[in-house]
């Protein structure tokens, strides 16, 4: 059990309004939680902080060989007033995972719950309740050693974070476009792909930015060695309804292994729809859509949660879905999923625990 000490502010910050449409991590709340790691001491240090600009060397060396990990969870308010968070354990199980990927100390799982526990709580009054918002929680390490050698820190900072948010796109539940990327690549096998670290978001950016020219809102990536599977879309994973089955990319060591991923292959089970983990190929997606078997498809994520796809885009194909509208499943699951994380539906699955 961490013994955390709490320095709270002596100048809270204006919650944001009731209207705020409270865009996608661009409010932080009034505290940090931090800890540091040094070799032969271990995590220790424990505190909640206000929150406020940390000092680094430049030679730190997260700056220039970017050995760092993240996280992202959520925390709702139910109608009630209690603090729910929604499967913190899978988040803390696959940070540790990261962790050992890239060489970073393991914090032990019940420090790492107390952490985020302890900071939700300090600041409770920023979790937003208005339909569609959550408090988005967001963990991470950096590896802070002065030195610029290649090998894995001596020392890190790990840091807490919390962010009042509404939907992660723009069109919120409505559908999103997505390019199929046939050019660059995102992760290949025996790489880092699995493990979520900030290196996979910016090899993702050059074919995002491509992607915006062209009008659409994310990119999904194919596979690095044939670029015929189909991977991840970045931001979430990704799920087609092919003539009745529910299909999406087994967990092959170069995508991430979502939590939301893994609780709508669990209700999908539950609701009687067969379900199918494997290779997926692109052709397989276009041949579906030209026999007008490709019935839904939506990306799922902490951020995003739910996110219906109304149209993709493979080299000069253009596939919508749908008509562009939302399918039965993706509401279903949104309705679902969003109804657990607020305490509006039963939890069957013990996926929530109350801060
Ligand atoms: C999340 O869904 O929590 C993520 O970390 C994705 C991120 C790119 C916003």
């Amino acid at each position: 059990m961490l013994n955390i000490r709490i320095e709270k502010t002596s100048t809270p910050k204006t919650l944001p309004a009731a209207d705020d449409p409270l865009k996608f991590g661009t409010i932080f709340t009034d505290h940090m939680f931090v800890m540091n790691y040094d070799t032969g001491k271990g995590w220790h240090d424990p505190r909640v902080v206000p929150y406020q600009p940390i000092s680094l060397e430049p030679s730190a060396m997260v700056f220039h060989y970017g050995q760092e990990m993240f996280e992202g969870l959520k925390a709702y308010k139910t109608d009630d007033g209690r603090t729910l968070l929604f499967r913190p354990d899978k988040n803390i199980e696959r940070a540790n995972r990261t962790n050992r990927r890239i060489c970073i100390p393991e914090i032990p799982e019940e420090d790492f719950l107390q952490a985020i526990k302890t900071i939700v709580k300090v600041d409770e009054a920023w979790i937003p309740t208005q339909e569609g918002t959550s408090l988005y929680i967001r963990p991470f390490i950096i590896a802070t050693d002065p030195y610029l050698g290649v090998r894995p820190s001596d020392t890190y900072l790990f840091i807490i974070i919390l962010s009042p948010v509404g939907a992660y796109y723009p069109e919120g539940l409505n559908p999103v476009k997505i390019w199929i990327e046939d050019e660059y690549v995102r992760a290949v096998k025996g790489g880092i792909g699995e493990a979520k670290t900030g290196a996979n978001y910016v090899a993702s950016m050059k074919a995002q930015m491509k992607a915006h020219e062209e009008g659409y809102s994310q990119v999904l990536w194919l596979d690095g060695i044939e670029r015929k599977y189909i991977e991840e879309v970045g931001a979430m994973n990704i799920f087609f309804k092919i003539n009745g089955t529910v299909v999406t990319p087994e967990l092959n060591g170069s995508i991430l292994p979502g939590v939301t991923r893994d609780s709508v292959l669990q209700l999908c089970k539950e609701w009687g729809l067969p379900t199918e983990e494997r290779r997926i190929s692109i052709d397989e997606i276009f041949e579906a859509y030209n026999k007008g078997i490709l019935e839904e498809v939506w990306g799922t994520g902490t951020a995003a949660v739910i996110s219906p796809v109304g149209q993709l885009r493979w080299e000069d194909h253009i596939m919508p879905v749908q008509d562009g509208g939302i399918g039965e499943i993706s509401q279903k699951l949104y309705d679902t999923i969003t109804g657990i994380q607020l305490g509006k539906m039963k939890d069957n699955h013990n996926w929530t625990i109350e801060v």
